[in-house]
């Protein structure tokens, strides 16, 4: 088979081809592909909300990026725990707590291992790197704290869930608008991201040795392992909830699209 031929039926440059041994023929760089534009889209997109620091809050709507919002330098302070001598953005003093649990999350590692480091970029794909140390060593065998980030990261549902309960609060009364509703689909989202965590289902069932002596246990570990095996979608779904939702108060607070009222 000449290199043309070869080019032609995986739509690789023949010049990134001999880096990445595979007798694969199918467009395996996709995947890793797709992961490194969405994430590094998402980085930069979060990098810049977390020092924008305006256009988080539009009553009474609060962006995730910013919830729970603790310094008295908030817009609209969640929990009045920081003193006016924070005067940097708010999202700081939040933001590393997700943003640890997603980045030591297994569904990701294998994702960011594949798309950034080629760690191997697909199955049957030999990897550039001579050696392979896996998460033995500094700075990869830091991801083993994930199970910590997990527990840190718990409380961050339930208090996105009740802003999207006091999105029903409008100054002028009771109500719900079209934000209320994204507010709660991503609380939503990010609880079941959080309950789908491998860690979460370690933590329900993972030192049971017999589940007939635990039916309650056992059903929390089942409940989790049906969540659990949709990890990987529920993970892409829910950072664009983050994202979009996001999107969606800073566009009400700038006033560049109002927001529909249901009632
Ligand atoms: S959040 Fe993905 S494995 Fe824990």
């Amino acid at each position: 088979m000449n290199t043309k031929t070869a080019e032609n039926r995986d739509g690789l440059a023949a010049s990134v081809r001999p880096r990445f041994q595979t007798l694969r023929r199918d467009r395996w760089w996709r995947a890793p592909l797709v992961t490194v534009v969405v994430l590094v889209g998402f980085i930069v997109y979060g990098t810049w909300v977390a020092f924008a620091n305006e256009h988080y809050f539009t009553d009474p709507y609060l962006s995730p990026f910013y919830s729970p919002c603790l310094a008295s330098n908030c817009a609209h302070v969640t929990l009045p725990v920081i003193g006016d001598w924070w005067t940097l953005s708010p999202a700081l003093l939040i933001l590393p707590f997700p943003l640890g649990f997603r980045l030591t999350c297994y569904y990701y590692r294998k994702a960011y291992y594949r798309g950034f480091w080629l760690s191997p970029p697909a199955c049957a794909v030999t990897e550039p790197h001579r050696r392979y140390t896996g998460e033995t060593r500094f700075p990869l065998i830091l991801q083993n704290i994930h199970r910590y980030f997990f527990y840190l990261a718990i409380p961050f549902p339930i208090i996105l869930f009740v802003d999207g309960i006091r999105a029903f609060s409008f100054p002028d009364g009771f109500g719900m608008g079209l934000g209320t509703l994204i507010l709660l689909v991503n609380a939503g989202l990010l609880g079941a991201y959080t309950l789908s965590c491998h860690s979460c289902r370690h933590l329900c069932g993972g030192h049971v040795d017999v589940f007939s002596r635990s039916p309650v246990r056992s059903r929390l570990w089942l409940f989790v392992s049906r969540l659990n095996v949709r990890h990987g979608e529920i993970a892409w779904v829910s950072l664009f909830g983050v994202a979009l939702t996001d999107v969606y108060v800073r566009l009400v607070s700038t006033g560049v699209i109002s927001d529909p009222r249901f009632f």
